[in-house]
């Protein structure tokens, strides 16, 4: 662990490794000898795939975070005005922060000061964040985390702090198994006080050709990013993917109700993957599951919440009711 006093009112802690608990070696051995193959999301988040994410965020088919922004812009008075005590802003993946300068803003205009506490896996992003927002707003304290959720929801448990509004936004949610994302947030509600809210960005159920054309963009964003998992596999374990070799695709699993990554062999190939004394064959048309999108009905939002010991006390819908802004509140 780290402090570093950067300009004033900047704090980071966390450690200067990209990520200390995370097992890439592990982890690649039981995914890729897995059948079907897949391989955890969580290894996307270097800087260069923080980088390109920022970039499918601005993307035309990525209707996810142009229309969260807008739900923000539209309620962001209302919703803090429904937070009734003075709260310390705390965000899980908080990445560029773009969005949540919107609640930023509000709450300074509601309480004229304000401590937010960001954590995000990417330390780069994490500071270059930070050190805009100490920059932009004078009455505001930013205390950043480099690190995990576990690490944020560590920071959390910290007692006598004041109460605070938690934002989960991004629909990221939506990247754990259903079941996950229950036991997720039922350890977050562990962490929460009467008094804490948490505002959670939830993508809702639609027409399969949106879904898969926000993770399939023309551009080709999303399939850097997607590929981006094998050069880091590269670089990190020596492994020796062929890039042109493999194809990214987005599905729609209505069944599921997610949308699917996947990198699809072109090809019969072997993978030879030095660090860990692993060569992995694949079949033709053979693919690597990377990541699932989960979307969710009303109802489903519903049942999460209940399942998670929260309560809705608010929710925010755009205008094509394409996405959710949740406010929950936990019940004792
Ligand atoms: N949680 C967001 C979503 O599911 C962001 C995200 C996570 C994402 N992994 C992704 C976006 C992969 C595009 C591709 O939309």
């Amino acid at each position: 662990m780290s402090t570093d006093d950067g300009p004033e009112g900047l704090t980071l802690v966390g450690s200067t490794e990209q990520s200390t608990r995370t097992d890439i070696a592990g982890d690649v051995r039981v995914g890729l000898t897995s059948m079907p193959k897949w391989l955890p999301c969580i290894y996307f988040y270097d800087d260069a795939g923080s980088e390109l994410f920022e970039q499918i965020c601005e993307l035309p088919e990525y209707y996810p975070t142009r229309t969260e922004r807008s739900i923000l812009e539209t309620h962001a008075d209302a919703l803090v005005a429904h937070v009734q005590h003075r709260v310390d802003l705390v965000e899980l993946g908080s990445g560029s922060a773009t969005k949540t300068r919107l609640v930023v803003e509000a709450l300074l205009r509601r309480h004229g000061e304000l401590r937010f506490i960001p954590v995000d896996i990417s330390r780069s992003i994490l500071e270059e964040s930070s050190r805009s927002l100490v920059e932009d707003y004078d009455r505001l304290e930013v205390h950043a985390v480099a690190g995990e959720y576990h690490d944020g929801l560590d920071y959390l448990k910290q007692q006598g702090a004041p109460p605070r509004l938690i934002l989960w936004l991004g629909s990221n949610v939506g990247n754990f198994q259903r079941p996950d994302a229950t036991h997720f947030l039922q350890r977050l509600h562990s962490t929460m006080r009467a008094e804490d809210r948490l505002l959670i960005g939830i993508d809702l159920r639609k027409e399969a050709t949106v879904l898969e054309a926000a993770y399939d963009d023309a551009a080709g964003v999303t399939a850097a990013f997607n590929k981006n998992l094998l050069t880091r596999l590269n670089a990190d374990l020596s492994a020796d993917f062929d890039l042109d070799r493999f194809v990214h695709q987005s599905r729609w699993n209505a069944a599921e109700g997610r949308v699917e990554m996947h990198l699809v062999s072109q090809g019969r190939q072997s993978v030879c993957i030095k660090g860990i004394d692993l060569t992995v064959e694949f079949e033709d048309g053979e693919s690597i599951h990377t990541e699932n999108a989960y979307k969710y009905s009303a109802e489903e939002i519903e049942s999460l919440a209940t399942s998670a010991h929260f309560e809705a006390e608010c929710q925010w819908l755009d205008e094509a009711q394409r996405f959710s802004v949740n406010l929950w509140k936990p019940r004792s």
